[in-house]
């Protein structure tokens, strides 16, 4: 019997990152990647010698005896270790970065508040000097809460290098595109998409195309997660094959660098003379990740009412009281409006949770005015809000055909602890002073007689 088979009847993968060139999928996932052939040992994590004379180093992203769900770290293979991209340090101070507590006397956080976007600098601004914090929450020093940014970058970091010792940073540009050079190797992000980048992780951001300007989350607590999908099953919200972490690749350069670090919300640099971006090999899972938001399938009421925005849930960072995150990361993007004999726009309501949102693209439907792309609004714990006047209006006189919400995406950051702002979004943001007006115009339609008003 000829048992030889022919070519046909095996075909092997020739893709072996994935479909998508520079990054492999998943999320999550214990993943390996080298940047020169044999550079990662195989069989083993500390080899007495390292092929290509190359350390081996651990990078541990949680505590070493983290349940085996939680526990993540990977091993860097790299051209120096650690050590050598770090020298004695000394303060320096980024004025518009702040962390947590960050409680300023002469600012009122109680309120509804929104403002209009940004404006871009007309001086060099980088990812660090560019950096706008909003809002911040929690305690950095006791690793719960957040801090929210917002960039805006109109110049690259050259022969300097970043890393924050506080937090995992979800970024999520709104205009612009960057380059983020990794010690697990290269992203690319625009609009659209996002990314996070572990706490420890070295980096340098590159400007592809400019003026860029985004939002920053910095969770200072448990890492982001996706959320768990209960009846809704194994498919649609975020699918982990849709996150996408790049293949290693590395810098041998040897020039004098600086390498800034965020710790306990104070600023280090350090000065070295090459880059520490030196990993030609690394396994782990604990790994950069960026993630398409039009890959994002939202679930939501297919007959009547409007669900809870938690149905719109990307990812989430737990804070130790299940279910009620340290932060949720939602997303409101395109999607069919069908439900019958409803209130379609979102309800209004007070929450527990504090609310802070940012405008993508388009019109956000409970607020057709106002909350234009690249703005923000927040609804700290407890503050009513909800549908704007014309907003109401529409939604309660509509002929409730089936609708599609088209070119549209904001986001919503909430978190169980209560925002402060920062006095720079108090007092040099384009805060709107008339934000509160939008509920003004609401009737007292209630006159004591029964029907629908
Ligand atoms: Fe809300």
């Amino acid at each position: 019997m000829n048992t030889q088979k022919s070519p046909r009847e095996i075909t092997r993968a020739v893709t072996p990152c994935g479909t998508t060139e520079g990054y492999m999928p998943g999320f999550g996932n214990d993943f390996e990647t080298e940047a020169l052939p044999g550079a990662l040992p195989q069989g083993q994590n500390s080899p007495q010698r390292c092929n290509y004379g190359l350390y081996a180093e651990q990078l541990s992203g949680t505590a070493f005896t983290a349940p085996r769900g939680q526990n993540e770290r990977t091993w860097y293979y790299r051209i120096r270790p650690s050590v050598k991209h770090s020298a004695r340090y000394q303060k320096i101070d980024l004025p518009y970065w702040k962390s947590a507590p960050n409680v300023n006397p002469d600012v009122i956080s109680f309120g509804q508040y929104r403002w209009d976007p940004m404006p871009n600098a007309d001086q060099p601004l980088t990812f660090l000097t560019g950096m706008r914090t909003m809002t911040t929450a929690g305690d950095v020093n006791t690793q719960i809460g957040l801090a929210n940014h917002v960039y805006l970058i109109t110049s690259s970091m050259e022969d300097e290098y970043f890393f924050s010792a506080d937090s995992e940073m979800l970024v999520i540009p709104q205009e612009g595109r960057l380059r983020f050079y990794t010690e697990l190797g290269i992203i690319d992000l625009e609009p659209k998409e996002i990314a996070i980048l572990p706490r420890g992780m070295v980096f340098r951001v590159k400007l592809v195309e400019g003026p860029a300007r985004g939002f920053i989350c910095e969770n200072y607590g448990q890492k982001f997660d996706l959320p768990g999908r209960g009846p809704i099953g194994a498919n649609c919200m975020a699918n982990p094959r849709d996150f996408k972490t790049p293949v290693a690749a590395f810098e041998d350069r040897e020039v004098p660098s600086r390498v800034v670090v965020k710790w306990c919300g104070q600023f280090h640099e350090t000065h070295i003379g090459h880059s520490p971006l030196d990993v030609v090999a690394w396994h782990g899972n604990y790994a950069a990740v960026k993630y398409d938001l039009r890959t994002y399938s939202p679930v939501g009421a297919i007959l009547f009412d409007h669900p809870d925005p938690s149905i719109f849930t990307v990812l989430t960072a737990p804070s130790g009281v299940p279910g009620t995150a340290n932060i949720d990361f939602a997303l409101f993007r395109e999607r069919w409006l069908v439900a019958e004999h409803s209130f379609r726009p979102p309800w209004y309501h007070k929450n527990l949770m504090s609310e802070l949102m940012g405008n993508i693209y388009g019109i956000y439907d409970a607020k057709p005015q106002g909350f234009v792309p690249g703005g923000l609004s927040l609804h700290n714990m407890m503050l009513p809000h909800g549908p704007d006047r014309d907003a109401f209006e529409a939604a309660t006189t509509a002929d409730l055909k089936p609708e599609k919400l088209d070119n549209t995406m904001s986001f919503m950051i909430e978190t169980r602890f209560p925002q402060q702002l920062t006095e720079f979004a108090a007092k040099e943001a384009p805060l709107q002073d008339d934000y509160i007006d939008c509920w003004k115009d609401l009737e007292k339609k209630f006159d004591g007689t029964p029907g629908l008003k």
